[in-house]
């Protein structure tokens, strides 16, 4: 489904050029679960963020189904976005002036439902991540963890092939953010291709495999349940 071919980014930080991701490759097939893990400043986010095309990449191509997302027209990235993709931010971005359901409602205004489908997809999706009753209230009357689940519910509202989440439980306490990675186990259960930047052991688990990034360097892939380094074993 995607190809990272030898991605790198430099960023300039006080003048001084700095590679935030040195030459990393990888692909993720159709229906994948993959965690990235990596120490902070590794380049997890860039990653993301180049992904999803809202970084060019300074070498390297992101190819999403044998186009490469950095060349596609306006039209052509404006539907991957749309239609294809669900992006869970670190920082969540909701708009502060929108209530949790516009917030949630503002990726459906390009969609062809009627309200009524649309609100009634939005009190689902609010069931589905557990603040149903938050839906009428602004980001700052929200906890961080409230927070969370909303900006999770607008990412999923128009039911994304492929979900980007960037530390999708890190502002969750233990049983909060296992109901997430339960979620998450069930849409890729359902067939959604699932890229998880995360710290949490469980989404390991929950994982085909895990990439570990280290100072922009893809360092290691290890394999969900059994942990084992995936190399070939030499004589096996
Ligand atoms: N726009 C930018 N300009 C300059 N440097 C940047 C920019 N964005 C990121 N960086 C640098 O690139 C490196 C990687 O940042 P990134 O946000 O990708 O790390 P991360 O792995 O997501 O970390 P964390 O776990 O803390 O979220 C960091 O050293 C950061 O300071
Ligand atoms: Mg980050």
């Amino acid at each position: 489904m995607i190809q990272v071919q030898s991605i790198s980014k430099r960023f300039t930080v006080a003048g001084q050029p700095f590679l935030a991701l040195d030459d990393v490759s990888f692909e993720i097939a159709e229906k994948d679960f993959v965690c990235i893990a990596g120490t902070s400043g590794s380049g997890k986010t860039t990653l993301l963020n180049i992904m999803a095309g809202i970084l060019s990449p300074t070498a390297g191509a992101v190819m999403f189904r044998e186009k490469n997302i950095h060349l596609m027209s306006d039209r052509e990235l404006s539907r991957f976005r749309g239609d294809e993709l669900g992006f869970v931010y670190q920082s969540f971005n909701l708009i502060p002036r929108l209530t949790v359901a516009e917030n949630v409602r503002a990726p459906l205004y390009f969609g062809k439902k009627t309200d009524h489908d649309v609100g009634r997809r939005i009190t689902a999706i609010l069931e589905t991540v557990g603040i149903p009753e938050k839906a009428n209230e602004y980001p700052h009357q929200l906890s961080g963890g409230q927070l969370q689940r909303a900006a999770i519910a607008r990412a999923l509202v128009r039911t994304p092939s492929l979900l980007l989440a960037d530390e999708p439980t890190g502002n969750l306490d233990a049983a909060t953010g296992l109901e997430i990675i339960e979620l998450f186990k069930k849409l890729n259960a359902e067939g959604t291709t699932i890229l998880v930047v995360s710290h949490d052991q469980r989404f390991f688990e929950a994982a085909a495999r895990t990439l570990v990034l280290d100072f922009g360097k893809l360092v290691r892939t290890t394999t969900g349940t059994t942990r084992k380094t995936a190399r070939t074993k030499k004589g096996a």
